[in-house]
């Protein structure tokens, strides 16, 4: 990979937290949720970062995105390093889609209005496509423009979201657990979609969720954590066929065999997801 497609590099991050009660350690004791991670993602790459609750996904996902402590190491998007809180220019770098979309969205603001916002404060970035050219590209009708977000179902709002996050021009897409909260056919529809931009947009996209079936789905390649550590990764294919850890083997053994992404397939097996029907996705 040349140098330029290299958006994201991740390079021996550490994010130690402050125990608190609320976090069910005992106050004054630290917790390394991240420790000693590396990973890249290149633009037109959708990477994975899979593991069970408390691995550290979260707070590996906050200090990419400049939102979160970095204890160690560094995070370079685009070149630039990012350390503490940047400014919120700066920010507009890496856009986040968050598990629960209606939450995301401010309930008293129709999608246009949002928009707007959005336009007035980063006039500089958003005046390459108008609202009804950025609802097509994820797939939603201009009518939704009018619409506040109760009048939108989970799948409207997730779309609206990751519209909101286009309109900005990210180099990355963080997207952490983005289908947890959809039901599964709604589930299959968002990745699509995302496998769709990664193409259209050539949009590098870090794909964090717990879900083996979903990561298997969309990621190039996957990072499996556990304990604020990296203990596998490698090309999708070749971990979820071949896992060289115990706990990648157990993960995989937990995939609900009757939770697929595809509910007609009855052996489990996560659908085929193409780029086809998605707009501005590969024929
Ligand atoms: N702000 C915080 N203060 C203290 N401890 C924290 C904080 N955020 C996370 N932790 C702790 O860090 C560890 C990793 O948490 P994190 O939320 O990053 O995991 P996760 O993989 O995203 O989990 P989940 O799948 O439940 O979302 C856990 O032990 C958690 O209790
Ligand atoms: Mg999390």
């Amino acid at each position: 990979m040349t140098r330029e497609r290299r958006i994201l590099d991740v390079d021996d991050l550490t994010v130690v937290h402050q125990a608190g009660g609320r976090w069910g350690n005992r106050r004054g004791d630290t917790v390394a949720a991240v420790d000693g991670v590396s990973l890249t993602v290149d633009a037109g790459e959708i990477i994975g970062v899979v593991g069970e609750s408390g691995s550290g996904k979260t707070s590996l996902a906050m200090a990419v995105a400049g939102l979160g402590r970095i204890s160690g190491g560094t995070v370079t998007v685009s070149g630039v390093q990012v350390s503490g809180r940047l400014s919120r220019a700066e920010r507009t770098r890496v856009q986040v889609i968050l598990q629960d979309p209606h939450g995301s969205l401010d309930p008293r603001q129709t999608v246009r209005r949002g928009l707007r916002e959005l336009r007035r404060i980063h006039p500089e970035r958003t005046g390459w496509t108008t609202d009804e050219e950025l609802l097509a590209k994820v797939g939603l009708n201009a009518d939704l423009l009018d619409r506040l977000p109760h009048q939108v179902s989970g799948g409207q709002a997730q779309r609206v979201a990751i519209a909101r996050a286009l309109l900005l021009r990210p180099a990355l897409l963080l997207a952490d657990e983005p289908t947890s909260a959809l039901d599964v056919s709604v589930q299959a529809q968002i990745l699509r979609l995302l496998l769709g931009l990664r193409r259209s947009e050539d949009l590098a996209i870090l794909f964090i969720s717990h879900d083996l079936a979903v990561v298997r789905a969309v990621c190039d390649r996957v990072h499996v954590m556990l304990r604020g550590r990296v203990v596998e990764h490698g090309p999708t294919a070749e971990v979820f066929e071949r896992p060289a850890h115990e706990y990648t083997r157990r993960l995989l053994a937990a995939i609900p065999g009757r939770r697929p992404l595809d509910p007609a397939d009855p052996a489990g097996r996560p659908v085929q997801v193409t780029t086809a029907s998605v707009p501005g996705g590969e024929p």
